[in-house]
């Protein structure tokens, strides 16, 4: 038998989008109560897990912004040392050396950093040989002291997400074929934080109907757990893209971001989403090969300086899809 840890453990960390994301008042802890309904895609960063040969655990960054060392802040250290106090002396939780190939934009409302350390908790525990030695709760408390996004890349697949992030309602997948997904993010940060300060602000940051938002929420949630089609949930985008309270935000802290949002919406002759508090969007399409189609004609636009985006950069554009429950789980 191999010793723990020598054959790497690897895991797909795929980005997340926000279909719809109401927001609660501010709690007395600071954050807010959600009802959000999340799906992972089929992008996604790749984290190898294996001994390292000593002290202290370590990352290699590449892809991204070029190849680098982490800083110790780095959400998958974090994880890592999260991970081992959790497992205590139950198992021997050994020194890790972890490579992330990061695929996802950073900061752009797709959860890439939140799905990398959720990753790095699983393949931890695999690696120390303490999967068992962790309750399912005790994992989700784990991924919650990482971030409020964390938990939700624990269960894969579509979830109904409320509290701060830790109540979680695992949905069914849309029926029938993948459901293709175009995302669009401009080169321009914006940060979570500053979002909910300025929703909380009110004024210029609350939704026009606050209720709209989760009662469009509830509903999708109600549809997805009975099994909807997803030709029905792409005909259901126009009312999906006006369901996130943080968009108003967005807008506040990066106004090009609104002009930006209605072209992109002309050009693609579709409702177009706000994943998160942003800056990326999305456009729903019955299929793959549609999203395709699209994000190269986005493209072509993009050079061309008919789409003109925000940021130093031009945006990053992918065609994907909605990704079922497998997908953060792959063999080395
Ligand atoms: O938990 P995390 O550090 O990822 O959250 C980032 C920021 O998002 C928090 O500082 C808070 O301002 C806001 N937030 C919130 N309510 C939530 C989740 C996040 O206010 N449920």
């Amino acid at each position: 038998m191999t010793e723990p840890g020598h054959v790497p453990i690897v895991r797909l960390a795929p980005a997340k989008l926000n279909l719809t994301l109401s927001i609660g008042p501010r709690r007395s802890d600071g954050y807010h109560d959600l009802h959000s309904i999340m799906v992972p895609l089929g992008i996604a960063d790749r984290l190898s897990v294996a001994r390292a040969q000593g002290l202290p655990d370590s990352l290699h960054v590449a892809g991204g912004d070029g190849p680098h060392a982490a800083a110790p802040d780095d959400l998958v250290l974090r994880a890592f040392a999260t991970a081992r106090r959790a497992v205590g002396r139950a198992a021997d939780a050994f020194p890790l050396a972890a490579r992330l190939e990061k695929r996802i934009p950073i900061a752009a409302g797709l959860g890439g950093g939140s799905s990398d350390a959720a990753a790095a908790i699983d393949a931890a525990l695999e690696a120390w040989g303490a999967a068992d030695a962790v309750t399912a709760r005790d994992r989700v408390a784990i991924a919650m002291s990482i971030g409020s996004d964390v938990p939700f890349f624990l269960v894969g697949g579509p979830v109904l997400v409320e509290g701060r992030g830790d109540r979680l309602t695992p949905l069914r997948v849309p029926l029938g074929g993948p459901v293709g997904v175009l995302v669009v993010t401009p080169a321009v940060g914006v940060s979570t934080p500053e979002a909910f300060r300025r929703f909380d602000a009110g004024g210029v940051a609350s939704p026009a109907d606050p209720h709209a938002t989760r009662l469009t929420s509830e509903h999708l949630a109600a549809e997805l757990r009975a099994g909807l089609r997803g030709e029905d949930l792409v005909a259901r985008a126009g009312v999906l893209a006006t369901a996130n309270d943080l968009v108003t935000a967005a807008a506040a802290i990066v106004p090009a971001l609104r002009a930006f949002r209605r072209t992109v919406a002309r050009l693609l002759g579709r409702p177009v989403g706000q994943s998160g508090s942003g800056p990326t969007l999305w456009a729903l399409y019955p299929s793959l090969g549609e999203a395709e189609a699209a994000a190269a004609e986005l493209a072509r636009c993009a050079a061309s300086g008919e789409l003109e985006a925000p940021g130093e950069r031009p945006p990053r554009i992918h065609a994907t899809t909605i990704a079922g429950p497998d997908t953060g789980r792959i063999d080395a």
